[in-house]
């Protein structure tokens, strides 16, 4: 029976990449999703993928959700933390639940997620967490105090749960992506992106399938001495 993967926000964007990375490595993949029925039904279609639904910032609905995962399609050994949102705004008019809700979201997510499948994976001696952080977490970000925040905390998650996953055969890892072409950066202002865009070495955006790739790797058996680390697929625009 093959390994089963949740990838949260798993049918959009970055997101829907790694689901089809995770399935062409021969997982069986359940993709998360929080509200956009449509896309998570075509996705389906498309690619023969099972969608779940629920908020990765609730925590009592991501305990019930993995439940649903595991029952449907057995234990989850492979999570990638990849749900994620903006609320960008200068801190003068960022309210409150701008920040909270990213924070929630975000960071909290990774937690909630973590707490719901890392203890069997420690009983079957094998795991795969990614956590899917960003260059704005390593750099910061104008506009950007609350989803930096978050973001860099991811890193620091990471790293901590590396920890505690090392002895059991679960890895625990950070991807940074840059700026890639996703809906998320097209809500960037083109005057903006622009000035963004020309700070890129590599002198495009990323792609998708370049974060997905790497993922794919840090969720493979041959992955399985790498851990505690961050991978930065960011086209050279911040060298950390
Ligand atoms: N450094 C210093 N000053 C800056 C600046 C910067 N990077 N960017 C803008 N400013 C200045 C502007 O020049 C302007 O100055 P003046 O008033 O003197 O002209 C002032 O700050 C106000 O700028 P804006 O007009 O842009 O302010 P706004 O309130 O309309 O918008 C904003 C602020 C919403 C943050 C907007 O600038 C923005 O959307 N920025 C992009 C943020 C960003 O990169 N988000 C990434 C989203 S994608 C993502 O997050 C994925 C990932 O992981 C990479």
């Amino acid at each position: 029976m093959s390994r089963v993967a949740i990838v949260t926000g798993g049918t959009r964007g970055i997101g829907e990449a790694i689901s089809l990375a995770l399935k062409e490595l021969g997982y069986t993949v359940a993709a998360n999703y929080a509200g956009n029925e449509e896309k998570a039904k075509a996705f389906t279609e498309k690619t023969g993928i099972a969608t779940f639904k629920w908020d990765v910032g609730d925590h009592q609905a991501c305990l019930d959700g993995v439940a649903k995962v595991t029952e449907a399609l057995g234990p989850v050994d492979i999570v990638v933390n990849n749900a994620g949102i903006t609320r960008d705004g200068v801190l003068a008019k960022m309210s409150f639940d701008d920040w909270n809700e990213v924070m929630r979201i975000n960071l909290g997510g990774c937690f909630n997620m973590a707490k719901a499948t890392f203890g069997g994976m420690r009983e079957r001696g094998w795991g795969r967490i990614v956590n899917i952080g960003s260059i704005n977490g390593q750099a910061g970000q104008y506009g950007q105090v609350n989803y930096a925040a978050a973001k860099s905390g991811i890193h620091g998650f990471t790293k901590a749960l590396a920890q505690e996953g090392a002895r059991s055969g679960i890895t625990v890892n950070a991807i940074a992506p840059g700026y890639i072409d996703t809906d998320m950066v097209a809500a960037v202002p083109p005057a903006v992106l622009e000035k963004i865009v020309a700070k890129i070495p590599v002198g495009r955006l990323g792609q998708a399938h370049e974060i997905a790739r790497g993922v794919a790797f840090l969720c493979s058996e041959d992955g399985g001495f790498v851990t505690g680390s961050t991978l930065s697929i960011n086209g050279g625009q911040h060298m950390y």
